[in-house]
């Protein structure tokens, strides 16, 4: 019997084993065919499988209520195999314009490979069913979305996408799973970029794709084929990262709340989309769908104009100006500047994100350091856009 690489000294270390082995020495032949029929779990080469990745995996199923899960490198890595995995040529792909922006370069590759796709906005969602056509094959979204934060109701998406017998995708990148479970809600997958809330930190990059074992196994020939398995010192981070995962999603909502409804009162900012908040369009939706908050992203316009929203962002002192999200700290971009740059300009104005639009992401700092932050740098905003409630 191969010894279990997690358990190299007998009993186990409380910290998951960082297994940097390229490969396994074969005890046997008959342990290589044992391996090879899969009678019992063992590991043969890093591209395949390794204990560290292993490990993490089995965390976010759980996190997930999923069967089973599977790491990569990216969360771009876990979009792009779920579409290689599941489309073909000749199938139909409906995707939501208010979509992290690379999936639009992903799409043009699905494009190039015979597969039909259609860009839905948020208010399409409700009338889904008249764009499901007999070949579509699959239905991705995420909820609430990157970067307006609309949530989109995954039940009723779940009714259409069944209506032709299409698999229905989610990323709850934004959301989290301590936040929105989409399994429950009839998702057949839930997608993330591990790189965010579940790793937390600013310090590794990761994917990750939830469900059932039938899927795992899907998945698994195509990670194994194009190569995509994680690092196990990433792997590593994310398995620390999730230790405090539950404390750090907590933290950032109950912060996201407040920092929420304090910019609800500014006269600088207009059109402020946090699913916690009762003015929010989807907020009934949000209560349903959601728990334990409304997680940490929010995003508004700042000001008249994109003048005004840079000014902002540069006042800011505890808040950095960067891209990415869920991390320790709070982070605020304007999405029309950075996480848009992969749609064409006009695409990018295309279904409500305007050029002084910014999305912030709360971090676990105190929400009053965030609100004194945010107070003294919308002094240095030129512009009122509305009466002070
Ligand atoms: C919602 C969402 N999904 C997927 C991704 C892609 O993740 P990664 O940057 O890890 O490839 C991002 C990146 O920001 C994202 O915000």
């Amino acid at each position: 019997m191969a010894p279990d690489p997690l358990t190299p000294y007998g009993n186990r270390p409380m910290v998951t084993p960082i297994v940097n082995a390229v490969n396994y020495e074969y005890l046997s032949f008959e342990v290589l065919r044992q391996i090879t029929d899969g009678e019992i779990d063992g590991y043969t080469y890093h591209r395949d499988d390794n204990p560290t990745v292993r490990e993490v995996e089995r965390r976010i199923a759980e996190l997930e209520g999923a069967e089973d899960c599977i790491v990569c490198t990216t969360g771009m890595a876990a979009c792009t195999m779920v579409y290689l995995t599941y489309l073909k040529a000749g199938d139909h792909l409906i995707i939501f314009h208010d979509t992290y922006g690379a999936n639009y370069k992903v799409s043009l590759i699905l494009e190039r490979l015979g597969v039909f796709v259609t860009w839905l906005t948020t208010e399409q969602a409700a009338r889904i069913q008249e764009h499901v056509q007999p070949n579509t094959r699959m239905i991705f979204l995420e909820t609430p979305t990157n970067p307006l934060c609309r949530v989109l109701d995954v039940a009723a998406v779940r009714e259409a996408a069944d209506s032709v017998g299409a698999l229905l995708i989610v990323d709850n990148t934004f959301a989290t799973p301590y936040h929105q479970a989409p399994l429950s809600l009839g998702a057949d997958l839930v997608v993330h970029s591990a790189t965010k809330a579940l790793g937390g930190h600013n310090d590794l990059m990761a994917g990750a794709i939830a469900g059932s074992k039938e899927h795992y196994n899907r998945l698994w020939f195509t990670r194994q084929a194009i190569g995509t398995t994680l690092d196990a010192y990433s792997a590593f981070l994310l398995d620390r990262g999730l230790k405090t995962f539950n404390l750090r999603a907590e933290a950032m909502a109950k912060g996201a709340q407040a920092v929420a409804e304090f910019l609800a009162q500014s006269p600088k900012i207009s059109r402020l989309w946090y699913p916690g908040l009762p003015s929010h369009p989807d907020h009934a939706v949000a209560a349903r769908q959601m728990r334990r908050g409304f997680g940490g992203m929010m995003a508004f316009d700042v000001g008249r104009d994109e003048e005004d929203a840079k000014r902002f962002i540069a006042a800011l002192k505890t808040i950095y100006h960067a891209v990415s999200l869920g991390a320790t700290e709070s982070l605020i971009c304007i999405p029309f500047l950075t996480t848009m740059l992969y749609l064409p300009p006009e695409r990018r104005t295309s279904f409500g994100v305007r050029r002084n639009t910014v999305r912030l992401s709360l971090g676990i700092e105190p929400a009053q350091d965030l609100v004194k932050d945010l107070k003294q740098a919308l002094a240095c905003v030129a512009h009122e856009v509305k009466t002070a409630s």
